[in-house]
């Protein structure tokens, strides 16, 4: 596995600094208004579990699973809610958490859906965010990291559902997915 990985970009002790960052800004920024916290499956799994150990407030969490690029690299553009929330978000403050912001297309399409729901407030935490590829004017309101315009793997990220359990993020070797 390891064999497969070109260049890591940044190793876990980075990601745990950044992590912690990110949810003690979070706490302070969310405090008393107990957000309904959103994990994108699956990529965003582990990003979820370490962020929301590190938010001292309380704070409920709900799961959302949408598709856009099956199992190959780019995005199809087409997004669909393969599992929708348990929790009603009328009236709640909803926080996003994502993995990587590529091309934006799956995220304005949860933005909007949440919206139309009637969310009081819809903000976007992503750790990692390709600035590079945006197909659609969209900025999260947090960011962890900006990466190279680069198929990256690791950390809850997968190429054809491998690699999510590697505690870093780093790039895949084209050879890889070019076989
Ligand atoms: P969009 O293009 O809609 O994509 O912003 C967001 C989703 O695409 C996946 N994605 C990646 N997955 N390595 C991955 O493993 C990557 O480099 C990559 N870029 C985008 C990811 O699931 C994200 O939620
Ligand atoms: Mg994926």
């Amino acid at each position: 596995m390891l064999n497969d990985i070109q260049e890591v970009l940044y190793d876990e002790g980075q990601i745990q600094a950044k992590v912690k960052e990110l949810g003690e800004t979070l706490s302070r920024d969310f405090g008393g208004r107990n957000p309904l916290v959103i994990c994108v499956l699956k990529g965003a799994f582990v990003f979820m579990s370490d962020l929301v150990k590190k938010m001292s407030i309380p704070l409920e969490i709900d799961f959302m699973a949408v598709s856009s690029y099956g199992q190959s690299t780019k995005s199809s553009g087409v997004v669909k809610i393969i599992k929708d929330l348990d929790a009603s978000v009328e009236g709640r403050d909803v926080l996003i958490v994502e993995d990587i912001i590529d091309s934006g297309l799956t995220l304005s399409y949860l933005i909007d859906v949440l919206e139309r729901r009637n969310a009081k407030s819809v903000t976007v935490a992503t750790l990692f965010d390709k600035p590079a590829r945006r197909a659609v004017d969209l900025e999260a309101d947090y960011t962890g990291f900006s990466l190279p315009d680069e198929f990256v793997v690791g950390y809850g990220l997968d190429y054809a559902e491998q690699y999510r359990n590697l505690p870093f993020i780093g790039i895949l070797k084209p050879e890889v997915y070019q076989k």
